[in-house]
């Protein structure tokens, strides 16, 4: 009989089976919430129970496959059936996310991120890993952003689900950074000006620029007119990778160097280092990974392991990686720039604000 291992594997237990039978399922919890944007379930089933069958005409679905979804979403938490009328559905206050009139709503970040455009890479997750190399290219025959200028559609549903993710920490980022000592702030790959609008809106007396590809900006017109701000921010259609306008002394940039290889978020911060004028800063908002791995669910920093997921997404889908303390000092010291802070973003979790002066 073969020795025993020192720990053996085989005292794993029944939570132990759960979760990996869980983790297994997760692209079809993924799919589920994916049917059921799809099918504008949410817009149908609000605070108060509503009946399966009525959802399955009102969508035009099969009833009793309508009854299956939504005994499926129930028991991810996101309906709830209730006890004294079967069959008969609510929302719960997450389920309620799935509904586009949410005024948090995440019904295109849901869409976006469970769309084949995304998933299909990640069927190659472990070429990527033997090789380095960003399975979106190889599957698709072009690069993420590319893609989504090939497909307007595709383009459109990316920023807003970027408008969507990026809503916690529009709503934080205004009142948890000085913005008084600075006049004008440039936000880099600022898509639809979502981000800088709440912190022009919170600051009067700034001026700004949102720079991003031409589609990147394509809703950014209407985010400025909607707060009234087209007089007080300039959108620039440009490359971060060959320039960033001058102008500013605040160069803010969320979730823009984690899309990219070490080499290239340098040039992206070399360009905004070649126009900082003195007393200038550049700060960006990323979460910042812990130097050894926190599975913590509780953890702000990696966000129960969604952090870490997204790292991946980064390998397969963009090459990008999400990053440590010690790797954005290295790639800001490459630039010529020197970290000076790293203070988490608490209300917006996993983010941190990431301040960088020149050397
Ligand atoms: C992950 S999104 C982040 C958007 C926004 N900062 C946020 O956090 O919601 C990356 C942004 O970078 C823009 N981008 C990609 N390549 C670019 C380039 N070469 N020059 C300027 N912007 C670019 C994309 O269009 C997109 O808006």
């Amino acid at each position: 009989m073969a020795n025993m291992p020192d720990t053996d594997v085989r005292a794993a237990g029944t939570a132990d089976r759960d979760l990996i039978v869980r983790l297994a399922f997760g692209s079809m919890a993924a799919q589920t919430l994916r049917a059921a944007v799809r099918l504008r379930v949410l817009e149908l089933v609000g605070d108060t129970p509503r009946p399966a069958a009525e959802v399955a005409v009102a969508v035009g679905a099969e009833r009793q496959s309508m009854t299956r979804l939504l005994r499926a979403l129930a028991g991810l938490g996101l309906l709830a059936e209730s006890e004294s009328a079967p069959d008969s559905f609510s929302a719960t206050p997450a389920g309620a996310l799935l509904d586009p009139g949410h005024p948090d709503s995440l019904t295109s970040f849901v869409r976006m991120f469970t769309e084949p455009a995304i998933v299909r890479a990640w069927e190659q997750l472990d070429g990527s890993v033997r090789t380095g190399e960003i399975a979106f290219d190889t599957v698709f025959g072009t690069d993420f952003f590319s893609h989504l200028g090939q497909h307007p559609e595709l383009s459109a549903e990316f920023n807003a689900a970027m408008s969507q993710a990026v809503a916690e920490t529009a709503a934080a980022l205004p009142y948890a950074f000085d913005f008084g000592r600075f006049t004008r702030v440039t936000d880099v790959g600022g898509g639809d000006g979502t981000l800088l609008a709440a912190v022009l809106d919170a600051h009067p007396h700034l001026t700004g620029v949102v720079l991003d590809t031409a589609q990147g900006l394509a809703e950014a017109p209407r985010t400025l007119e909607r707060h009234g701000l087209s007089d007080r921010c300039s959108l620039v259609a440009g490359d971060f990778f060959r320039a960033v306008p001058e102008g500013s002394d605040l160069y803010l940039m969320k979730s823009i160097l984690h899309d990219w290889t070490d080499d290239r978020a340098v040039t992206i911060l070399r360009h905004c280092r070649e126009v900082l004028p003195p007393g200038g800063l550049v700060l960006i908002v990323e979460p910042v990974l812990p130097e050894v791995v926190d599975t913590r669910a509780e953890s702000d920093v990696t966000d129960g392991g969604v952090t870490y997921l997204s790292d991946l997404n980064m390998l397969v889908n963009v090459g990008g990686r999400e990053r440590t303390r010690r790797d954005f000092e290295e790639v800001c010291r490459r630039a010529g720039l020197s970290l000076t802070s790293v203070t988490p973003l608490t209300e917006a979790a996993p983010f941190s604000l990431i301040e960088a002066v020149a050397d």
